[in-house]
């Protein structure tokens, strides 16, 4: 199931012209190897795609699009932003791609600068409630060029109340509606929100960084072919280089392309699109299909064995690759946690929950996911193994010869699941 990266250490000139950074990469290679990594925008990539992000293409200036080039010597570069294109609309389904944005920032200001005059207004989840920054926060270019909206979550079932959205939506009448999150543990109904986008007279946007990967292969429902506009990062679930792109309706190609290129950026990075060339070739194999099945497999199994040792999630589990924890029951917060388990080489990030009473740098939860522990190929028993991890780590949040000894099982369950090879 997993695409076992014949990952071969290229350090060896590094190691001799620049000791201190390639002493810094081996170290961090060590980290990733000896942890169990719950962050669940995060993933393990390729040897392919390491190899087509650490090539010559860097070197390369290729201002404009395939074919339509401000610099010389594009033609191979061409071959490459074209096959990412092709591939990335196979994919997905959508009728148009580009594939320069840097990352899943500039994507969503790309789609707001493309379709939005700054005053108009944003309507999105807001980041309490689990909605990114670049939907809408204020203290972000969104929330600050842009009029936010926001809808969260009912307080009773820590879902999306879709009546409620299409109410607010009906009653502010947005010009964008963006449905996406960083933190919700359930599925999106992208179909309904394009029907309150159509019924508003707003366009429909799809954030669908998290979860592209589920969406490639069919675990999770797909926006296309309704949205108009939809937004990806390719490094999460998608298992891709770092990076984003842009698919849209074609009536609308024309603007976004405009907006990314020249409008906020100058030169694409084509060795991250050649990454992604490569990511979306093999997201399209059925071994990915059978990856991305086993993410929210591993997460159920996952959540039910929390909740078997009393931690409360939630919405009460999970749908796709994440988990919200709420630690008010355990007597410990989001910060003491995340440190505690940083410990025990179990790495996770500390989250607000929907109506926190708590700061975001130190609120009641966590946030966890099994993208990477899956493409270590990891399984339901081993969720099980590392819930009790978790549930000894934190119990014992304040002594560390307990999370000493919790350390040591997860170095052994690590060893057993080796990261790339060297
Ligand atoms: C839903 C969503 N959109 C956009 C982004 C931004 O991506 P990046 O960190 O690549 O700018 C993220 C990152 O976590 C995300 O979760």
């Amino acid at each position: 199931m997993f695409l076992k990266p014949p990952y071969k250490t290229h350090l060896d000139q590094l190691r001799e012209a620049d000791p201190e950074i390639a002493a810094a990469i081996e170290k961090e290679f060590e980290r990733q190897a000896t942890v169990l990594e719950l962050i669940p925008s995060e993933n393990i990539v390729s040897g392919p795609v390491l190899e087509a992000m650490g090539s010559v293409l860097t070197n390369k200036y290729s201002e404009g699009y395939p074919h339509k080039r401000y610099y010389g010597g594009n033609e191979f570069i061409d071959v490459i932003e074209d096959i990412a294109i092709e591939r990335a609309k196979k994919l997905f389904g959508a009728e148009h791609v580009n594939v320069q944005p840097y990352s899943g920032s500039p994507a969503n200001m790309a789609v707001y600068f493309a379709l939005l005059e700054p005053g108009d207004k944003l309507m999105g989840m807001s980041l309490a409630m689990g909605g990114h920054l670049t939907h809408g926060h204020p203290v972000n270019f969104s929330g600050r060029l842009y009029k936010p909206v926001h809808y969260g979550v009912d307080k009773t079932t820590e879902l999306i109340d879709y009546d409620e959205v299409r109410k607010l939506a009906l009653a502010e009448k947005p010009k964008i509606i963006v449905s996406g999150a960083t933190a919700y543990p359930r599925l999106f109904d992208f179909k309904r929100f394009a029907e309150i986008a159509e019924e508003v007279g707003a366009y429909s946007m799809a954030d669908i960084a998290h979860i592209a990967g589920l969406i490639a292969a069919g675990v999770h429902p797909s926006p296309f072919p309704f949205t108009d506009v939809v937004t990806t990062t390719t490094h999460k679930t998608l298992r891709g280089p770092r990076g984003a792109m842009i698919m849209c309706k074609a009536s609308l190609a024309e603007r976004i392309d405009k907006a990314v290129f020249p409008g906020l950026q100058g030169g694409p990075h084509e060795h991250a699109i050649a990454g992604k060339a490569v990511a979306f070739a093999e997201a399209a194999k059925p071994e990915f299909k059978e990856y991305a099945k086993q993410i929210v497999k591993n997460a159920r199994a996952l959540a039910d064995e929390l909740n078997a040792l009393g931690f409360r999630l939630v919405s009460g589990g999970t749908d796709n690759h994440l988990i919200l924890i709420d630690l008010t029951p355990k007597n410990v917060t989001g910060k003491q946690a995340e440190a505690a388990l940083d410990k025990a080489h179990i790495t996770v990030n500390k989250n607000m929950i929907p109506f926190d009473s708590r700061k975001p740098f130190d609120p009641s939860g966590i946030r966890i996911g099994t993208p990477t522990l899956t493409s270590r190929g990891m399984q339901e028993s081993e969720m099980r193994e590392v819930a009790r991890f978790m549930d000894d780590a934190v119990r014992n949040w304040q002594d560390d010869v307990a999370l000493e000894k919790v350390k040591l099982g997860v170095l052994d369950l690590c060893k057993r699941f080796p990261f790339y090879e060297r």
